[in-house]
């Protein structure tokens, strides 16, 4: 059963790239009572292990999210600001967001002249207030503001904001609380600063020091007017990559997620990104190489507010995951 619960509080937490402490909190506390050893390392990956004497897994998922930085308080309060991973400007006009402590704002737009562009540079946010004490007390350069919006679900899929990666983040837990027997060694890492260049992957990757890799993050899909042109749909299942821009999956981790799959009869499809990647990227090329792949899950709208996403492939994502720890 699809768990909306912990979906809901894990989309709902604060955390963008190089702020996580709170999202690794939130998941050190649902993940405590399963690991055997639970480290966090300088960058601040989280990372939990299920001890044995066999080969070395390593399973990631990000928990940073994307989000805006203050570059800049005028006079007036309102503020100016600069990306913090992969965001749209089109996409921003309107759109509510929040700080750390609470504080909100909406993304407005300067008036622009006849075939001027929207760049990031023509948007400013309002954050509700005349009162310059409360703008000088409360915002200031550095601070970091992400989308603000409502969890919302049907029968089958789920409206969230960060379901990249947070459901990733979903998939590994209930692995790990799911963990089979077996001799294998296994870390599953939540990692920081995936949206700004995988920077925490990289370093989880060299300290572990795997002999194998996945990554569970999403992936985009075909399946809407938008004129993507892939091979991915929303309740088509798990999909397993086999190519993005970071990374050709290696043969022997494609061959064993399709067996896994075929075996115990988990819903796949295959995946072919044109564009992006994930923490398997950096991992795969970590010391002498790692043969890794990574279980995506297909996502519609992916870096706005709204993303969606099938309870169903989530939990055949689960299924792949748990197969996969215990081979
Ligand atoms: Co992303
Ligand atoms: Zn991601």
């Amino acid at each position: 059963m699809f768990n909306s619960e912990l979906m809901k509080k894990l989309s709902d937490c604060f955390g963008p790239s190089g702020r996580e402490k709170m999202i690794r909190e939130l998941i050190i506390d649902e993940i405590k009572d399963y690991a055997d050893e639970i480290t966090i390392d300088p960058l601040g990956n989280l990372i939990a292990r299920k001890k044995g004497d066999g080969k070395k897994i390593l399973f990631s998922a990000h928990m940073d999210q994307i989000g805006l930085m203050v570059t800049h308080v005028d006079e007036k309060g309102f503020l100016r600001f600069a990306n913090v991973g992969g965001l749209n400007a089109k996409e921003l006009p309107g759109l509510r967001m929040v700080f750390a402590d609470g504080h909100e704002g909406v993304i407005c737009c300067e008036e622009l002249k006849e075939n001027e562009k929207l760049t990031t540079s023509k948007l400013f946010l309002d954050v509700a207030s005349t009162d310059k004490e409360f703008i000088k007390k409360n915002f200031r350069i550095g601070d970091m503001c992400v989308f603000k919006s409502d969890y919302y679900e049907t029968d089958d899929c789920v409206i969230c904001k960060a379901a990249d990666d947070r459901v990733g983040c979903y998939i590994l837990i209930e692995a790990i609380k799911n963990h089979p027997s077996t001799d294998n060694d296994v870390y599953y890492v939540f990692s920081v600063q995936e949206e700004v260049g995988c920077r925490g992957a990289k370093t989880a990757g060299y300290s572990i020091d795997p002999d194998i890799a996945v990554a569970v993050d999403v992936t985009a899909t075909g399946d809407t007017p938008d004129g993507i042109k892939m091979d991915v749909k929303l309740g088509g299942g798990a999909a397993i990559k086999l190519k993005d821009n970071s990374l050709i999956t290696h043969p022997l981790v494609k061959d064993l997620l399709t067996d896994l799959a075929e075996k115990n009869k988990i819903k796949y499809q295959y995946e072919i990104l044109e564009f992006g990647g994930t923490d398997a990227g950096p991992i795969h090329t970590s010391r002498e190489g790692v043969p890794s792949g990574v279980i995506s899950i297909p996502t519609r709208n992916l870096h706005t507010s709204g993303e969606i996403f099938n309870k169903s492939d989530v939990e055949e994502c689960v299924k792949l995951l748990i197969a996969a720890a215990g081979e």
